[in-house]
This record gives C-alpha cells, sequence and structure tokens, in this order.
C-alpha cells in the first residue's frame, strides 16, 4: 500500500519576516544538485524536485542515466551525468552555476569527492554557493573514520576557498529504521543494536533536504558556515520497537547488542542487500556512532521548534513515518515499496505539478503545498 503520495511533498519554504523573495525563477542560473539517486536518505531527490516545484532551474549530476534520471528529466531537470571522483566532469556540470547541493553518501572517498568538487569550482572560475550536507560525528576526533573523513572533506572546502554553508545534520534519519533495521524486523521482529538505551534524536530525511533547500533559498536562516540543525524527535529503539509494533500490530522487541555484534550483523546485511545501500563504511560507521551515542548521548537534542523555523513548516514526525511506511516493517514489505526511501515519490509529485501548473490546472506547488501541510 502506498502512502496519500501528496502528503510527502512539502509545503513551499515561506519566507520569513525580512527574509528575500525577489528571484526571477524563470531566468535565474541552475541550481547542481547532486546524489538525486540515492537509497538511503534520497535527500537529493527531494531537494531537486522543491526546487523545480519552486520554479527554480535545476541541473543533476548522476552517475549514469537510470529510470530516476528519466523521472528528474520529466520534472524539466537537466541531467549530466558525471562522478564526483573525476574532476573535469563536476567542471562540466558547473558551466553557469551559482547555487549547488553536495551531498555523498555514507561510504568511503568523501575526501577525494571533496577536493575533486573544489578543484573543479575553482578551475571553473564559478562564484558558486555551496551547501554541504553533513553529519553530527563530522569531527577530526570522532570514533568513526567516516565522521573524521566528512571533517576532513569540509576542511578541504574552506581551504579552497569555497564559499560554503555546511549541515552538520545532528540527527539520524528515520529512513535509517528501514534500511538498518527492516530486513530483522520483517524476519524476526527484533531491532537489534549497540545504541543502549540512549535517546536518539530524529528527523525525516525528506526535512533534512528541506533544510538544504532552505540553506539554499534562505540561507540567512542558518548561522553558518558550519552549524547543527537539530532532529525533530527524540526516541531511544525500545521506544521505536514499540512504535512499530503499535503500527503493525506484530510484537517487536530491541535487543542491545555491543558494537562488534552490531557491526558484524551490519556486515552480513551488506552481503546479502540485493539494493546495495549498506557497505562495510557504512557498517564501521553506524557501529561506531551507536556506541559513541550511548555512552555520550546525542551531538545536539533534539529542537522541533527550530526544525519548524528552518525549514519554515511543521516537520514530519518519526510516529508519523512509522504508520505511513509500516508496511515495509511487515512480511515481504521493502522500504523501496513505501515511500519511506527512494526518493521516486518525490519525482513523480514533483512531475505531477509542474505538468499540472504548465496545463494551468489548480493542483499548483502552493495547492500540494496547502495539502500536505
Ligand atoms: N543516514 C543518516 O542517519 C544521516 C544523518 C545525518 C546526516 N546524514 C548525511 O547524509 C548524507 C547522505 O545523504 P543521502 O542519505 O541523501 O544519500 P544517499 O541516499 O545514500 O544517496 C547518495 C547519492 O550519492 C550518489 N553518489 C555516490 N557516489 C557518487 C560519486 N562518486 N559521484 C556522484 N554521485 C555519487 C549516489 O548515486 P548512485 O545512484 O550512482 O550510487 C546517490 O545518488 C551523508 O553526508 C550523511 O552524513 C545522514
Amino acid at each position: 500500500m502506498r502512502p496519500a503520495s501528496r502528503q510527502w511533498l512539502r509545503p513551499s519554504v515561506r519566507p520569513l519576516r525580512g527574509e528575500q523573495t525577489s528571484v526571477d525563477t524563470s531566468t535565474s542560473p541552475p541550481v547542481l544538485v547532486t546524489g538525486t539517486t540515492g537509497r538511503h536518505g534520497s535527500t537529493g531527490a527531494h531537494v531537486a524536485a522543491r526546487l523545480r516545484s519552486e520554479g527554480r532551474q535545476v541541473r543533476v549530476l548522476a552517475r549514469r542515466h537510470s529510470e530516476r534520471t528519466k523521472q528528474l528529466q520529466a520534472m524539466g531537470a537537466e541531467v549530466v551525468t558525471g562522478d564526483l571522483h573525476r574532476r573535469e566532469t563536476i567542471t562540466h556540470a558547473l558551466d553557469g552555476v551559482r547555487l549547488a547541493y553536495f551531498t555523498y553518501p555514507i561510504d568511503a572517498g568523501v575526501v577525494s569527492a571533496a577536493a575533486n568538487y573544489a578543484a573543479a569550482v575553482q578551475e571553473s572560475g564559478a562564484e558558486v554557493r555551496t551547501v554541504v550536507l553533513s553529519m553530527g560525528p563530522a569531527h577530526p576526533a570522532h570514533l568513526s573514520d567516516r565522521g573524521k573523513d566528512q571533517w576532513l572533506a569540509e576542511e578541504i572546502l574552506r581551504w579552497a576557498g569555497l564559499d560554503v554553508l555546511v549541515l552538520r545534520v545532528a540527527a539520524a534519519f528515520h529512513e535509517n529504521l528501514h534500511v538498518l533495521h527492516g530486513p530483522s524486523v520483517r524476519e524476526r521482529r527484533v531491532i537489534r543494536n549497540c545504541f543502549g538505551d540512549a535517546r536518539v534524536s530524529w528527523i525525516n530525511g525528506k526535512d533534512a533536504g528541506e533544510l538544504a533547500v532552505s540553506a539554499l533559498l534562505h540561507p540567512e536562516r542558518f548561522d553558518g558556515p558550519v552549524c547543527y540543525p537539530p532532529g525533530a524527535d527524540e526516541a531511544s529503539h525500545a521506544d521505536i520497537a514499540a512504535m512499530i509494533t503499535d503500527a503493525t500490530g506484530r510484537p517487536v522487541r530491541f535487543e542491545d547488542i555491543d558494537r562488534t555484534g552490531w557491526r558484524q550483523d551490519l556486515l552480513d546485511l551488506a552481503a546479502t542487500d540485493p539494493t546495495g545501500v549498506i557497505n562495510a563504511d557504512m557498517a564501521d560507521h553506524i557501529s561506531a556512532v551507536g556506541w559513541s551515542i550511548r555512552d555520550r548521548g546525542p551531538t545536539r537534542p533534539a529542537d522541533r521548534e527550530e526544525v519548524r523555523r528552518l525549514i519554515g513548516h511543521e516537520p514530519v514526525s518519526l510516529g508519523e513515518f512509522i504508520a505511513r511506511s509500516r508496511d515495509a516493517f511487515l512480511d515481504g514489505g521493502t522500504a523501496a515499496e513505501t515511500d519511506g526511501a527512494g526518493g521516486t515519490q518525490d519525482v513523480q509529485d514533483s512531475t505531477a505539478t509542474m505538468q499540472a501548473s504548465r496545463t494551468g490546472s489548480q493542483n499548483t506547488s502552493a495547492g500540494v503545498g496547502a495539502a500536505g501541510r
């Protein structure tokens, strides 16, 4: 069962008092968006769709053409093939760009990606303001090597003199529950990890995308160049097991294991994961983050009011996410069948919105926004 899809296309980012709104979107330069074919938080797909629904020109950088890029093209985005590890492909994609969204998956290679991106911006001579999606663990002394790498990648962007606004989102994505725990909940009715009874801060991947859209269009809302947007809710994994139990009507329990045990679980999952979302670096990273939060608590407590201020509307709650994607926790379900992962629904919604506005229908982005609120 698919959820009511329109609810996921969030309303326009409403300008707050005193904010600049007068941009001629029909002639403005394209916004470069990376990471639009993701299968974890899928923030790039959401950013591209939302910018199109705002009437912005969008150019996406994708490694290959696919059904996903066809959908992006159908909503009016320009698709350029390229790779963040190949500088010359990025230089090409930057032609005429003044605003960009940089994201990289939880995987090895972010330092090289940032270095190539910085070199391409310098080579192109363009004055590009770049919004970087990062994470709370981006720190030179974090237990996670990916956290250390992310910090170094951001240093490189700064050393290169780029105009960056770094969003170290200090919360876990709701979608982690599908990606990391969906299979064990479906098959064995258990969530196993090393967070212990720590209360984790949570945010929806789409709201992380909304933070990026706000940072692109309304940078004055952020106290950058490096900031730590909080999550919208806090819950332990035992709380979440109880919420999934309520949503599905099937008992789900939480099992506390150590860091090594969870890392091994994730490696086993990676070996059998048909989607390829989970990788060995992610297993190292997430188990280190779990162990760190268990010990020291989240980077920043959740602050729903602050998320609302930053994105200009109500964030998706954890309870809403679990209820809407309950099928992903039931036998035969997968995250991709729900709107909880993949970003495809965003793109489809945005395509429908763009087509409707072209044909003069009432179903404009404002209309969708009102329905989604
Ligand atoms: N998960 C969490 O709990 C969490 C929390 C806070 C912050 N974050 C941050 O969120 C970010 C990840 O964002 P996300 O969830 O939107 O990512 P995602 O869904 O995993 O998508 C990653 C995208 O990057 C693309 N990509 C991978 N390698 C590339 C390359 N060499 N060149 C160009 N594109 C490449 C992928 O394309 P392909 O389709 O070609 O693979 C895909 O489109 C990370 O920085 C992470 O720190 C995550």
